[in-house]
């Protein structure tokens, strides 16, 4: 039997080719050797203020982008978070076994917390169990993520530890999975590529505004002028070179640039037409997705199904070993 993977992504915003390259693609290519299952996890994108009437489509559309990528639903189960209840209920009773002060060290919390200054919610700060939760449900051994996720995986391996030693051996500790683009950084080449700012390109954007959007992105800031050598090892869309360009055009690129050969027009006018190549089937597949919306909720209908049914062992396994609900007296 394969091992359970487990792993989701917020409706709340764009894919984005940070996402893509540091997650989608690594789920992708485990499909084969994994038992898998995949989350779109709308209650993790309540904790922050968002707009009800956008939300559907953003469902919708995480599912298409990630579908359109290459999730072959046939291979895994996609499903949204919210159609199965028991994530929440699992969560309450993780809660009552997570130390505040473990969530209180989580870097993404203390992050969002000052970026959200005027709500600070119960929820932001309970994000990691809810995330526990979700792989937990589905005794998940294995977790592909970004590193940003790193802190919050290490903690479920605690949470599970603990329900393990207080209740009773249940819950495998989940392992997480880095691909080879564990952090790609954005545009601003300051900040992580994020949904949340405007800092991404998105696995749907068009050629044109990918070129924009490129042309306007941070380089070396050390090459002030045309003719100064330039520093591929410090410049983010050398980084992204070796993503979407090959090997000829990677080594070029960085001996032209150091010489000065070429300048960072030229170096993105490449990475643009090679970045516009590789989007453009994913694009295709996913705008069509879009267009058939029925299509894609079946998708999510028969993937809740099968996690419901998951969901509820482990749950009536749960409850059994807390000695939860009154059974017979
Ligand atoms: P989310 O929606 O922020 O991101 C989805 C996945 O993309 C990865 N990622 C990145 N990887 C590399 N570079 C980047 N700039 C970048 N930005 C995002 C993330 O690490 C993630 O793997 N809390 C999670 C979703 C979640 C989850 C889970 C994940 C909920 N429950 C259970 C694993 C298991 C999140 O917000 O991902």
């Amino acid at each position: 039997m394969k091992k359970r993977l487990f792993s989701g992504i917020q409706p709340s915003g764009d894919v984005h080719i940070g996402n893509y390259l540091g997650a989608i693609k690594n789920w992708i290519a485990l499909l084969n050797d994994y038992d898998c299952i995949f989350s779109i996890v709308d209650y993790h994108a309540i904790t922050v203020e968002y707009d009800p009437g956008l939300m559907q489509k953003r469902i919708l559309n995480a599912a298409a982008v990630n579908i359109g990528a290459g999730l072959d639903p046939d291979r895994c189960i996609l499903f949204v978070q919210s159609q199965v209840p028991e994530h929440t209920e699992l969560t309450w009773i993780l809660n009552s076994l997570t130390p505040m002060g473990l969530l209180e060290r989580m870097t993404q919390y203390k992050d969002k917390a000052k970026q959200n200054e005027k709500n600070v919610n119960v929820g932001l700060f309970d994000y990691p169990v809810l995330q526990t939760a979700d792989i937990l449900l589905y005794k998940g051994c294995a977790v592909p993520i970004g590193e940003d996720q790193l802190q919050h995986v290490e903690l479920s391996r605690e949470i599970a530890r603990k329900f393990n030693m207080r209740y009773g051996e249940l819950f495998p500790e989940p392992q997480h999975l880095l691909s080879d683009a564990p952090r790609i950084m954005g545009l601003d080449g300051k900040s992580k590529m994020s949904k949340s700012m405007d800092n991404y390109i998105s696995l749907i954007e068009d050629p044109d505004t990918i070129w924009k959007k490129l042309s306007r992105a941070t380089t070396d800031e050390n090459r002030k002028r045309r003719n100064d050598p330039g520093n591929p090892e410090i410049c983010n869309l050398f980084t992204l070179h070796k993503y979407f360009s090959n090997e000829t055009e990677i080594a070029k690129v960085n001996k032209e640039c150091r010489t000065a050969e070429i300048g960072c027009i030229e170096c993105k006018r490449i990475l643009s037409d090679n970045m516009v190549k590789a989007l453009a089937p994913i694009r295709e597949k996913s705008l069509a997705l879009m267009n058939k919306p029925d299509d894609v909720l079946d998708v999510l209908n028969t993937g809740a199904k099968k996690c419901r049914k998951i969901a509820e062992e482990t749950m009536e396994e749960v409850r059994s070993l807390m000695g939860l609900r009154l059974v017979k007296v």
